[in-house]
């Protein structure tokens, strides 16, 4: 939530800021802005409601300068509007900050510090710039103030600050947000992830909690908030430009759902050993051998593809698998099995929902496991052990190859943990060749999309609800799917377990409420699933079928070519998330940036 840039030396900093801004887009688009420096106490405040579009048609060509700070906001405190967007400045307007994060006290700190002031708007993050613009009033130096306020604030944050008096440094601290330094000769600059910067630079410097960083256009400071220095190294990341890039794709989200395929292969790749078996360190098959429990905690579709890992992690690990929603557990951890492992399942490894447990679980010295498409991020710095999913950079909004990742990574997990068992359901499972089968199944469907395309418009052009049904995995499938078709299309859709329905809420089913069926290859659930399809046809609804070639017959809509059942809700989620794209693309809706939304959601 909320993307922030800033770049201090030798560069032009306008262009560096709204590049990042554009690339930070996914993490907030409701409203934007940059501050640039043209000179001591000459700068540039620029903002505007809406997209980092609307931005660039506010910006003169004459915005010239070298440091400037940049945010693109998903608002909490305060509606999306001029004033509440970033870069808030203090009192005197000699201090402007950026901020990402949730302030908790800000309330208390503008009775307790700033009640003379007057303020702008209604955010949180004016308050933190206020104090610090105050301290220095009461004579700190700007280092000072900052760390005086630091120790005052509390909440989640990453903060970038300018001292418009002196704008050749950038302060910047952290807690709980993400933030990373870009190392650049001659200038640096200080992001909320890789993708922004890394046209300008591949090399970087981690920034852990409250710590602080100064910055110049040659010297990156870091030290703790009592100014005891702190030593770093940087790294060079492995993201290339090309990865972040829509290519000739209209949307983010078709292009990651065309790269599935290559997604699963890379999966086999990354975790086979020169024999071609599946390999997996050591130490983190030993963690789950050496667990009575396992517990998976994610939000969202991630904790979709948990619960579509279930069966196979308990089948192939002998250990019972219960699930948790992160922002539920973070306060209400229940009653755990004597040697639990938890399994973090994060796209980003930026969820603050999710840190919240793992921070709680590291409290209670609970060994830990982040499966995540992020290296380095918070969420696998702080883990006993990560495990990557391979997926290359997801920027829709809507998550389509990280799911099928998380599924195929558990799997291999599994796989590992069961070999190493001698579990004889792992031995029959050559998880290296149902890999690739759900590679092909995959292409498959994906050169179904004109049908699926058409089925989409004739089904779900006007509808405003519907429902996704289906049994054992697939009804996990069918929690994901309405996942994608709500939150992207707007429709209302619920994921139903089929036979539940007749429990209370078959009475939502009336003339022309489209129910999507989904049946993948099991006989006995399948046969019950068409009695429940049966049901909701007799009260009038339209149904839509998905169902696994090997048991479709004439008159089902869209057939999914077989895959190990382990694997199916890989297979069976495909059409489901081009079901979502296409009932999007038809209401004429932004497809990769869905009202009220952000990619990684890094407040609780
Ligand atoms: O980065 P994470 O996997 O931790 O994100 C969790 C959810 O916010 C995320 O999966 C969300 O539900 C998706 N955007 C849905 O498509």
């Amino acid at each position: 939530m909320c993307g922030i840039v800033g770049v201090v030396g030798n560069k032009n900093a306008t262009d560096i800021l709204m590049q990042g801004l554009e690339k930070l887009e996914y993490r907030g688009y409701d409203s934007a802005g940059i501050y640039v420096s043209e000179g001591a106490s000459k700068g540039r405040l620029i903002k505007s409601v809406g997209r980092i579009a609307d931005l660039r048609s506010k910006l003169g060509i004459d915005v010239a300068g070298s440091t400037g700070i940049g945010h693109t906001r998903w608002a909490t405190h305060g509606p999306a509007s001029e004033s509440n967007a970033h870069p808030h400045t203090s009192e005197t307007a000699r201090f402007v900050l950026v901020h990402n994060g949730v302030i908790e006290n800000y309330l208390q700190i503008k009775e307790e510090y700033l009640s003379a002031h007057t303020f702008r708007g209604q955010t949180d993050t004016e308050i933190a710039v206020h104090l610090v613009g105050q301290f220095v009033e009461e004579g700190l130096s700007v280092l000072e103030a900052f760390k005086k306020a630091l120790h005052i604030i509390e909440g989640s944050y990453a903060f970038a600050l300018v001292d418009s008096e002196n704008p050749d440094t950038i302060y910047v601290a952290k807690n709980k947000s993400p933030l990373l330094i870009g190392v650049g000769d001659g200038y640096n600059m200080v992001c909320s992830d890789a993708m922004a910067m890394i046209r300008e630079t591949s090399e970087f410097m981690e920034i852990h909690d409250k710590e602080l960083v100064v910055l110049t256009k040659d010297s990156i400071s870091v030290s703790d908030y009592d100014g005891n220095a702190l030593e770093r190294e940087t790294y060079t990341a492995e993201l290339d430009l090309s990865d972040i890039g829509k290519g000739t794709y209209p949307y983010y989200m078709l292009k990651e759902i065309d790269e599935q395929p290559t997604v699963m292969r890379k999966l086999i790749s990354a975790y086979t050993d020169e024999a071609g078996q599946i390999t997996v360190d050591d130490a983190i098959v030993k963690a789950v051998q050496n667990a009575d429990r396992i517990y998976i905690l994610a939000a969202g579709t991630s904790y979709h593809a948990g619960f579509a890992s279930k069966d196979f992690l308990e089948k192939l690990t002998d250990t019972p698998v219960e699930l948790g929603i992160s922002s539920e557990w973070g306060y209400n951890m229940p009653l755990l099995s004597k040697n639990p492992l938890f399994i973090m399942i994060s796209q980003s490894g930026e969820t603050a929902d999710s840190r919240q447990v793992l921070v709680k679980a590291n409290e209670m010295g609970i060994p830990t496991l982040t499966v995540t498409n992020v290296p380095g991020s918070t969420l696998s710095r702080e883990a006993t052990h990560t495990m990557l999913l391979h997926a290359g950079p997801e920027i829709a909004v809507a998550s389509t190859k990280a799911y099928t990742a998380q599924i195929a990574t558990l799997a291999i997990l599994a796989k590992a943990v069961g070999d190493a068992n001698g579990n004889s359901k792992a031995a029959e499972f050559d998880l290296v060749r149902e890999l690739s089968l759900v590679a092909q199944s995959i292409e498959a469907t994906l050169s179904e999309k004109d049908l699926i395309k058409e089925k989409v418009e004739q089904l779900l052009e006007t509808t405003r609800n519907a429902f996704y049904i289906g049994r054992g995995n697939d009804y996990y499938v069918a929690m994901e799917a309405s996942l994608k078709l709500k939150e992207i299309s707007y429709i209302q859709c619920e994921g139903f377990a089929a036979g539940e329905l007749k429990h209370g809420t078959i009475s939502l089913i009336e003339e022309g409420v489209p129910v999507l069926a989904l049946i993948s290859n099991n006989e006995v659930l399948a046969s019950h699933t068409r009695g429940n399809i049966q049901e909701v046809s007799a009260r009038g609804a339209n149904v839509l079928t998905i169902v696994d070639e090997a048991i479709a017959r004439e008159d089902d809509d869209i057939r999914v070519r077989t895959v190990h059942p382990f694997l199916s809700s890989i297979a069976m989620v495909i059409p489901t998330q081009l079901i979502a794209y296409y009932a999007t693309l038809q209401r004429g809706l932004d497809v990769d940036k869905p009202r009220n939304l952000a990619k990684s959601v890094t407040v609780e």
